[in-house]
């Protein structure tokens, strides 16, 4: 285990205050008109997840949502670029990705987030971050056999040349979600479907929501 990876939940920093802002997120969402929450995109590389978030950011924006896409390759090119792809890497990777998910929904924002996040206990950790009933996982699912014969990035077509260690799926462990909010099999489905169904769900939530605002 890397001694640098901190899993405490106890700040490592001695003598710090946590400061409160003079707004809520609850002032934010009546502002923005629809709730904040993160919607957390996990599966295999190329099972369809930055197609998926890419088109629903789209889809949200044009709507008039506040929305913020946080993608697995974009931030391995910066705030996690000193990660790889060991299990304790990516535990961090997933980690660093939820403090932020759950600070962008604090200010009021749908968060959408696509990594492989292939550990169960990193999402659940994500999932304690946020605020009951804010944290929605969907199982991008799509076989294996399905996702090398995509290969978009040519990743499969390196691991089966020796070229990449750790893959996921191959030499790397993925743990499937037991209980997500909602699986999109993207064998079945195509990315609008995807898209749609994950609309209907927010709906769902948003309606929820507003029940609750009109009631206080
Ligand atoms: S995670 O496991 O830490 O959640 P993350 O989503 O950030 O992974 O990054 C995955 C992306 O990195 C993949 O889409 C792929 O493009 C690239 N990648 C490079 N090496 C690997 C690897 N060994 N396993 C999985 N993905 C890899």
């Amino acid at each position: 285990m890397n001694p640098m990876i901190r899993r405490e939940s106890q700040p490592k920093s001695q003598h710090i205050t946590w400061m409160c802002g003079k707004v809520t997120t609850q002032q934010r969402e009546v502002r923005n008109g629809h709730p904040s929450c993160v919607l957390w995109l996990t599966g295999l590389s190329a099972s369809g997840k930055s197609t998926i978030a890419t088109e629903l950011e789209r889809q949200l924006f044009n709507r008039g949502n506040q929305v913020c896409m946080l993608d697995g390759d974009n931030v391995r090119h910066g705030l996690c670029s000193d990660l790889g792809f060991s299990q304790e890497d990516r535990t961090e990777n997933i980690r660093h990705i939820g403090e932020v998910a759950k600070l962008v929904a604090s200010h009021g924002l749908i968060c959408i987030t696509a990594f492989i996040s292939p550990y169960r206990a990193d999402r659940e950790l994500v999932r304690k971050l946020l605020p009951e009933g804010r944290f929605f996982e969907v199982y991008v699912n799509a076989p294996i056999e399905v996702c090398e014969a995509r290969d978009p990035k040519g990743l499969y077509a390196k691991v089966r040349a020796n070229e990449i260690k750790n893959f996921t799926g191959i030499s790397a462990p993925y743990e499937a979600p037991e209980h997500p909010e909602l699986e999109l099999r993207t064998d079945v489905l195509g990315p609008d479907e995807c898209v749609g169904r994950i609309l209907e769900y927010l709906d769902g939530f948003e309606e929820s929501w507003r029940s609750v605002q009109v009631k206080s």
